[in-house]
């Protein structure tokens, strides 16, 4: 599959093409998704829960995700990749949010970057568009500042805070945006973003009236353990089955199944024979006998 450009995404808009995208963030994984034809991949900074083990996105670092986006880069060369920018990556400064997005870019081979927030982050979208970088937008729950939000849960169920979810897509789209990320937001909501925006929406606990899917690959191939959000699907349990795995091997070992011949090397009897290794290195028994 060739890489897609934006403006096939804006074209499936327009055809009603629903399509998915699916986070990676390293090279076995966008292998599975280029092997599936994922056309857009997401390195998120949901690193830090699935891969690094945090309890949040806050402790994710610029130069994790430049590392972890260079990898899925490495998995899957011919993929539309977008790298995610971490907490205070952009807030600091605009001049800071597009050095940033630049390392993304240049150092981690991103195609594009995605920044939470509207209001204020507004302008920093804009500045980075204007520096030449393709900016997806984010918003509804935004995990980085979940915490101000009141925890992991529903935005925009109030009108005022709809209205302001609205607004900073309308406010994002302004400003450059060639997609947005809507999360954990009402159906009706998302639906109305969805037919009002001329970018493409891509929803994560949004319903199904959106242009587009996003979820976390190890949610989607059952590999988090417990951790199931209502909007996720599990199309598969690889954790069930990397645990049988496991545990086969160990029994294969204890029963003196593994290796087998064909597992295993033979070298040239004259090389390998124990009769002719030095003294130091025969078995300790027949050490004490010949000395
Ligand atoms: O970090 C992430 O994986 C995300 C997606 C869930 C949208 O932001």
């Amino acid at each position: 599959m060739s890489r897609i450009a934006i403006q096939d995404l804006k074209r499936w808009k327009q055809e009603s093409h629903r399509w998915v995208c699916l986070t990676s963030y390293d090279a076995p994984s966008a292998r599975v998704l280029a092997a599936a034809e994922v056309p857009v991949v997401l390195v998120g900074d949901s690193l830090g829960n699935v891969i690094l083990g945090h309890g949040s996105t806050v402790p994710v670092t610029m130069d994790d995700m430049v590392r972890h986006t260079a990898a899925v880069r490495r998995g899957a060369p011919d993929l539309f990749v977008v790298g995610d920018m971490p907490f205070l990556a952009a807030q600091i400064s605009d001049e800071e949010a597009v050095r940033n997005a630049g390392r993304l870019i240049q150092q981690g081979g991103a195609d594009a970057v995605k920044l939470e927030g509207g209001g204020p982050r507004v302008s920093t979208v804009q500045r980075i568009v204007e520096a030449g970088i393709p900016v997806m937008g984010h918003l509804g729950l935004t995990p980085q500042n979940a915490t101000q939000l009141g925890g992991y849960r529903v935005q925009g169920s109030d009108p005022q805070d709809a209205l302001r979810i609205a607004e900073d897509a309308r406010a994002l789209e302004q400003a450059g945006a060639f997609a947005i990320v809507l999360e954990c937001v009402p159906v009706e909501l998302a639906a109305t973003i969805t037919r009002v925006a001329t970018v493409p929406i891509i929803g994560i606990g949004a319903g199904p009236d959106v242009d587009a899917q996003v979820l976390v690959y190890h949610d989607l191939v059952g590999w988090s353990g417990d951790f199931k959000p209502r909007f996720v699907r599990r199309y598969a349990r690889v954790e069930e089955t990397m645990i049988e795995a496991v545990r086969s091997f160990q029994q294969d070992v204890a029963r003196g199944d593994f290796p087998c011949e064909s597992e295993s090397f033979s070298g040239s009897q004259e090389s390998t024979s124990a009769e002719d290794f030095p003294d130091d290195l025969q078995p300790e028994q027949e050490r004490q006998t010949s000395g």
